[in-house]
């Protein structure tokens, strides 16, 4: 039986053939330490992965590859970022949107470095964004730190005027781009993003563990960790200059290669036009699902969103829908709180989650419809034995 696989907000699948022939090429051929040796093979492996930074820096416009450095993933960069500012007695804004991978680093400085936290809820238009921007800052707040797309209702947050808001204000703006990197154009320069957070096994098509985090020039993260990074031996403690600075240990050159022929991948295909299929499906779903009264979709349904639909069938808790619908018609979505407790909480599913659909660019219209079919089943049978 056919897979319709529905969970791209937890990883993307599958993947494309040149990423996996990219990870074969990686462990066949370029089997050695990267930044290690001087060998030709040595040599080469290095290249590749600077390649690879080059591609990244392109792909968010930015001016020194170097300043990227690779991670595991977005949670290890949003740690690094996060907790290596050094905020102490101060206040930062963040959103009832945010993955745990954000929220917990933020509740670390709350409850050990006195930092307190406000939260910005989503908006209608861009007057109301930056009423409530307004109305949050407070003569200490440092930062502010946001989710470009909501893993849970696919919301949108406008990085470009919150990055406005953040130079006006001198605000430092870090960015967890978990959802967007890979579905939307994202520009550091033109949004003022000072940290950019990634993970590469999502919408960037990249294989799991590996991620990365730009800074950029002129902020220095206090290292996390501190270990072998096959330069400056000598040196007591981490190296300051980047990547080596947040870099620690052999590097995941499969890993990083994979993600090099991701963003190939999507630039081969145009990011506006994997934006406009992921949106026609996503459009789709929606239209489908409206129509079917004992269904309640969360978020606004009639705004531009990411590829991310979470819903609900009157009646029956979400963990039986995912069941129903992997066991019944082998959908494969993912029910509960998704990492993020304020946004469950906001939406009013704090106690009972959701499930959560989530589109990937190998995804058809034909799938969306298979898959809103079995909900109308679904919901029928429920409306039949239960009313
Ligand atoms: C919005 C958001 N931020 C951060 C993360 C963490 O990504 P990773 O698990 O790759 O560290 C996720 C993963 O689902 C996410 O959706």
């Amino acid at each position: 039986m056919k897979e319709y696989y529905f969970d791209n907000s937890a990883t993307s699948s599958p993947k494309p053939k040149s990423v996996l022939e990219k990870v074969q090429e990686a462990i066949l051929e370029f089997n050695g330490n990267p930044g290690r040796s001087g060998y030709k093979k040595a040599i080469k492996i290095d290249r590749e992965i600077y390649n690879t930074r080059e591609k990244i820096a392109k792909f968010f416009n930015i001016s020194n590859p170097l300043q990227i450095a690779f991670t595991t993933n977005a949670s290890e960069s949003l740690n690094f970022a996060i907790r290596g500012m050094g905020f102490e007695n101060c206040h930062i804004i963040t959103s009832v949107y945010e993955h745990n991978s954000v929220l917990r680093p933020l509740h670390f400085l709350e409850d050990e470095k006195n930092v307190s936290l406000s939260y910005l809820e989503p908006y209608e238009s861009s007057e109301k964004l930056l009423e409530n921007l307004s109305s949050l800052l407070r003569e200490d707040t440092k930062a502010i730190v946001i989710n470009h797309i909501s893993n849970v209702t696919g919301f949108v947050m406008d990085i470009e005027k919150i990055g406005k808001f953040c130079k006006e204000k001198n605000l430092l703006f870090i960015v967890d781009a978990s959802q967007s990197a890979g579905f939307l154009p994202i520009d550091v320069k033109k949004s003022n993003i000072n940290i950019l957070c990634f993970t590469g096994h999502k919408s960037l098509f990249g294989i799991q563990g590996i991620g990365g985090i730009y800074v950029e020039e002129g902020i220095n993260l206090t290292p996390t960790l501190e270990g072998g990074t096959g330069s400056f031996s000598k040196l007591k403690r981490q190296p300051k200059v980047m990547p080596e600075n947040l870099e620690c240990g052999t590097l995941n050159t499969p890993g990083i290669l994979s993600l090099g022929a991701g963003i190939d991948f999507i630039n081969s295909i145009g990011i506006e036009n994997i934006t406009k299929h992921e949106y026609a499906l996503t459009k789709l779903f929606i239209d489908e699902i409206k129509k079917l009264k004992n269904v309640i979709i969360y978020g606004d349904k009639n705004i531009f969103r990411g590829p991310v639909v979470s819903i609900n069938i009157e009646g029956i808790e979400s963990s039986e829908l995912a069941g129903i619908l992997d066991e019944e018609f082998n959908i494969c979505t993912r029910s509960g709180f998704h990492c993020a407790p304020l946004a469950h909480e906001y939406i009013g599913t704090y106690d009972y989650g959701c499930v959560r659909f989530s589109f990937g660019y190998f995804n058809t219209e034909e799938e969306i419809l298979y898959a809103t079919n079995a909900i109308k089943e679904i919901s029928e049978y429920i409306l039949k034995e239960y009313s």
